[in-house]
């Protein structure tokens, strides 16, 4: 996980790929098996603390925005505490109600994005508490806060986020699963988590073994002028980051809704030429999720699913299948297929995959 591009192409896929052994580095030596919980030395919080905690913000910009709304409903899921995400940049600049009792969780790659951290120093002004989920080291906002959870996912040279993602959310789960067990969570959910994370490497090398049949369905979506993203709950942010990485890698249009929200404009959208990417997880919401997606078959859009199993090609042209953890978890994996799409995308475009045009790895000035 080094900052050496070997025999790659390109960081990106190299960062894509190394994302087994980022996940394992981002839980080790922290599970607790014998309490089913999750050691987070570096909070700095006591047990006290952590139970009057009444409320989760969480802050960050781009992907790292996007991980904080799947880290949001893992703490909600795991901890019962209400939890929220927001852009640090809309946050910092609404005046907002800091609380005492509301732990402010600030989550950003390179800890060097400076929305994020002035949104840090304003907390902090106000007396907020602020953890940190950062990936560099010694970086101002991992300098900046209370405490936090370091990533260790080596660098990502790469413009666009990938493994920082996908350890974010671990590292989000990990938090979820430490504030549910001085809470709420039964030791048996604890140790269902536990598994699920522990499993969470080797799937994602499972994943990524079906690079190639990415690279086929990525060719269709290259020639696409707009494509839609749609997912529900968990699969919303997933959603959300798969839009947002074709766009940043490929430069194809690219829009991320809520599926259940299709029906009130976007539909209108859909037609031959616009496939939709679905996250359909064989979950609770299944049902709901695959009668969305006959509604835009019914418009005659190219579907292409991920999902836990083959889905009849009445509702989706393509799937992908992706292996199935717990649900708290699968967000994690269905996240990865994507981050291939939108690499294969730009390749295909011929695109410089690792420094798309007009971004930067780092916002520092406003
Ligand atoms: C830039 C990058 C994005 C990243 C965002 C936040 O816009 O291009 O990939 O998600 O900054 O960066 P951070 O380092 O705070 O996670």
């Amino acid at each position: 996980v080094g900052a050496e591009i070997g025999d790659n192409a390109h960081f990106l896929i190299k960062e894509i790929n190394e994302q087994p052994r980022t996940i394992a580095r981002a839980l080790s030596g922290r599970i607790d098996e014998r309490f089913s919980t999750a050691h987070l030395g570096g909070l700095n919080m006591t047990v006290r603390e952590a139970r009057e905690i009444k409320r989760v913000t969480i802050l960050g910009c781009g992907t790292a925005c996007y991980a904080g709304e799947l880290g949001a409903q893992l703490i909600e899921d795991l901890a019962r505490v209400p939890a929220t995400a927001e852009p640090a940049s809309e946050f910092r600049y609404r005046n907002p109600v800091v609380d005492p009792n509301t732990l402010y969780v600030a989550v950003s790659q390179s800890g060097e994005t400076i929305d994020t951290l002035a949104a840090v120093q304003e907390l902090q002004r106000k007396g907020g508490r602020v953890i940190g989920i950062v990936n560099v080291v010694g970086s101002t906002i991992a300098r900046q806060v209370d405490g936090g959870i370091y990533l260790h996912a080596g660098p990502e040279m790469s413009v666009a986020a990938t493994k920082s993602f996908t350890s974010t959310v671990t590292a989000f789960a990990l938090l979820a699963l430490h504030l549910g067990r001085i809470r709420d969570l039964a030791p048996e959910q604890g140790r269902r988590i536990i598994a699920g994370l522990q499993m969470l490497p080797e799937q994602v090398t499972e994943i990524l073994a079906q690079s190639d049949a990415i690279a086929d369905i990525a060719k269709e979506i290259a020639q696409s002028n707009s494509v839609m993203f749609v997912g529900r709950r968990r699969g919303w942010p997933v959603a959300r980051e798969g839009a947002q990485k074709l766009k940043e890698v490929s430069y194809v249009h690219a829009e991320a809704y809520p599926s259940a929200e299709l029906k009130h404009g976007p539909l209108a959208l859909i037609s031959p030429e616009m496939p939709t990417v679905a996250v359909v997880p064989d979950d609770d919401l299944l049902d709901k999720n695959t009668s969305t997606l006959s509604e835009i078959k019914a418009r005659k859009g190219p579907v292409v699913a991920m999902a836990h199993r083959e889905l009849s090609t009445d509702i989706a042209d393509r799937t992908l299948v992706v292996p199935r953890n717990e649900p708290e978890l699968d967000p994690i994996l269905m996240s990865i297929p994507l981050q291939l799409l939108a690499y294969h995308a730009a390749v295909v475009l011929g695109r410089d995959v690792d420094k798309p045009r007009n971004l930067a790895k780092s916002v520092t000035v406003e």
